[in-house]
């Protein structure tokens, strides 16, 4: 690394100046870094609940009740799991409507406003899809009418079904499926895209100031 480099990696490091008023915890509310932060517990916890949940018929909710009710701390796991990502939907809604009430949305932050919209569906669908790895009654329904969801869009429906859900006969591939996308591809995506957002909110010129 050169001298020049070297100096504006280091001041790159070096937090920047922001006006005040877009610093004020009154015009924010933190509801982004709140989402973040939630975000940040969802993987801890997730991945603490990936080494005893199992995903296949016959095992995934005998492996969350073993959670629940078994190993040690497993419920408390769980239920941070459960509940910061119940929070974190509220966190991004929130923080939607601090966006949208305080006019951040106009230009220049209108690319903004499209990539946290992908990042609200994401987080939606990161939701969905762990309510549906446990496997009751309630979870093989839901997932059955996403499915017929999918299914009866004209031309492409039955392909995009087969390929989201996986197939309809062997629920263990099925299963396996949403594993997928609720571990490794939502999470993924999302982390790639607040790293873009964040991103973003600095080439923008910071967080906006009030109007
Ligand atoms: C996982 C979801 C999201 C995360 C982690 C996130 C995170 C953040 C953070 C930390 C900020 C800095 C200011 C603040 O905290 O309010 C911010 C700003 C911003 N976010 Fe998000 N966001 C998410 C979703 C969204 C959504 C759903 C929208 C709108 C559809 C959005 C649009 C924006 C815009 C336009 C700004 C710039 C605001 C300003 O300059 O005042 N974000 N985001």
């Amino acid at each position: 690394m050169g001298k020049g480099s070297a100096k504006s990696f280091l001041l790159h490091l070096h937090p920047r100046l922001i006006p005040e008023q877009s610093a004020k915890f009154s015009f924010t509310f933190c509801f982004g870094g709140i989402a973040f932060f939630l975000f940040i517990i969802e993987a801890l916890s997730g991945f603490l609940l990936m080494l005893h949940y199992q995903p296949s018929v016959l095992n995934a909710y005998a492996s969350i009740q073993k959670i629940t009710h078994i190993y040690p701390y497993g419920w408390v796991i769980r239920n941070i799991h459960y509940w910061a990502g119940q929070a974190m939907v509220f966190a991004v809604l929130f923080h939607m409507m601090r966006v949208f009430w305080t006019g951040s949305y106009s230009d220049p932050r209108q690319f903004n406003w499209v990539i946290g919209s992908v990042c609200l569906v994401l987080t939606l669908l990161v939701d969905f899809t762990g309510y549906l790895l446990i496997w009751d009654d309630r979870a093989l329904w839901a997932w059955t009418i996403a499915r017929n969801v999918v299914e009866i869009i004209p031309l492409v429906g039955h392909t995009m079904a087969s390929v989201i859900f996986g197939p309809a006969s062997d629920f263990n591939v099925a299963l396996a499926r949403l594993y997928s996308w609720h571990v490794v591809i939502l999470p993924a995506t999302l982390l790639i895209l607040t790293g873009l957002h964040f991103w973003k909110i600095r080439k923008d010129g910071g967080i906006s100031v009030p109007l």
